[in-house]
């Protein structure tokens, strides 16, 4: 069996991770949607939350579960029993930082290969930071994330 693992700080979970996640449903027995705490970065909304989101947003896949976890990806996914690391691919530009997270992953660990899909051309260019900084200006999301994380976004900027 086939487990991969997508890891990422979903803060919030956009359209983007989701047409990512859709596509691995297919290609994977099973995909294990990782959270990362990623403290570094400062999340909007915090780990429970981003875990709590996307159980709702993708719901809808049997085979796709969602974790959150705070160590090492690698060691994440060798507990879980995934032998695939997945990335999304939007631009040229996500590749130097891809292509060091995964070389440095394979040092970690050379038996969890990387692998990379490509999102749909209307999410290329979403990222979750950009969708937080239109809600935090009270602009529409809506075209970029479900309906329950847009309203989680109003929430966190106290617009209900
Ligand atoms: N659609 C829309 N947006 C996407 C996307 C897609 N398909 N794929 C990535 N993005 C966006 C994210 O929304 C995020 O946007 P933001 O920076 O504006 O918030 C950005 O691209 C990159 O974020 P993400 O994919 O979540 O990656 P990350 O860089 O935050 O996460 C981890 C990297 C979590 C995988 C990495 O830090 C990690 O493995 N951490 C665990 C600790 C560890 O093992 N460290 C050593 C690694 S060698």
């Amino acid at each position: 069996m086939n487990t991969v693992i997508y890891p990422g700080t979903f803060d919030p979970i956009t359209n983007g991770h989701t047409d990512i996640v859709e596509r691995a449903a297919v290609l994977f027995d099973k995909v294990i949607v990782a959270i990362a705490a990623s403290p570094g970065k400062r999340p909007g909304f915090d780990l429970a939350q981003r875990v709590a989101l996307a159980k709702t947003v993708l719901g809808h896949l049997s085979n796709v579960e969602v974790c959150g976890f705070s160590s090492l990806l690698i060691e994440f996914a060798r507990k879980c029993g995934a032998n695939i690391i997945l990335r999304g691919l939007r631009a040229v530009s996500d590749f130097e930082y891809e292509f060091q997270l995964a070389g440095m992953n394979r040092c970690l660990d050379a038996d969890i290969e990387t692998v990379f899909l490509t999102p749909s051309m209307e999410n290329t260019y979403l990222s979750s930071s950009l969708v937080r900084e239109i809600a935090a200006l009270h602009g529409d999301v809506s075209a970029f994330v479900h309906p329950e994380v847009a309203s989680a976004l109003s929430a966190l900027n106290g617009q209900q």
